[in-house]
């Protein structure tokens, strides 16, 4: 069954405990949580003192999805807000590996993600230091948008080059995940949903949790 992580940006903000309590109850597994710059993405969204509270609702994983630039600068102060996961942009990281030593020195698995124009090759010799890897399936920065299909292929790609070396990446997909597509996004090896809007504006979103936990 894939890990599910429901992303709190299509959360409702001024019900946020609430909106956690829900996930603790649900079959949820982890919290992903959305941090913007208006640098490296189009859009703010929050940072430290928010996740420092939802850290305090929650015994499960928060996985911290990264969308800025020098996160670096950033990665001790996210491990004391609380992240269990730490993800960069390739594309953010002029030192990938460096930057994935120190996530790891801090005490949190390492998450790489990639853009979709970004290939999985740029992997290759640095796959043994990544807890997670998660394939962008839209263009990162704002919720609700389309699953663009081709993120399907990538998902083989990676699928292989795992399974190759014989490791035990995670594989996370994130963007435009819904009950009707998340079969097939499984199939092709991911093995972690990220769900904001299927989650938070579905009419049951617990019931939604569960429906995606059983696909494929
Ligand atoms: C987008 C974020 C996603 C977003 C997904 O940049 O990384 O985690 O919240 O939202 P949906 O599931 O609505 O596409
Ligand atoms: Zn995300």
């Amino acid at each position: 069954m894939p890990i599910i992580a429901p992303s709190l940006l299509a959360a409702d903000f001024l019900h946020l405990q609430e909106e956690c309590d829900m996930l603790n109850k649900s079959e949820a597994d982890w919290f992903h949580l959305d941090v913007m710059d208006g640098r490296f993405v189009p859009n703010i969204s929050y940072g430290l003192p928010v996740i420092e509270q939802i850290r305090k609702t929650t015994k499960k994983v928060c996985d911290v999805h990264l969308m800025i630039l020098e996160p670096e600068k950033y990665a001790e102060a996210f491990k004391n807000a609380g992240a269990d996961i730490l993800t960069v942009h390739i594309e953010a990281c002029v030192h990938l590996h460096r930057n994935l030593q120190q996530i790891r020195s801090l005490g949190m698995k390492t998450g790489v993600a990639l853009n979709p124009h970004t290939p999985v090759s740029l992997l290759q010799d640095v796959i043994q230091d990544i807890d997670m890897v998660l394939i962008m399936s839209v263009n990162p920065g704002f919720g609700g948008q389309t699953f663009i299909p081709h993120t399907l292929e990538k998902l083989k790609q990676l699928r292989r080059m795992v399974d190759e070396k014989k490791l035990p990446t995670i594989i996370e997909v994130d963007g435009g995940v819904t009950l009707d597509n998340a079969a097939s996004i499984v199939q092709a090896g991911a093995t972690a949903l990220v769900a904001g809007s299927s989650v938070f504006k579905s009419p049951d979103p617990i019931a939604t949790i569960a429906q995606l936990k059983r696909v494929g």
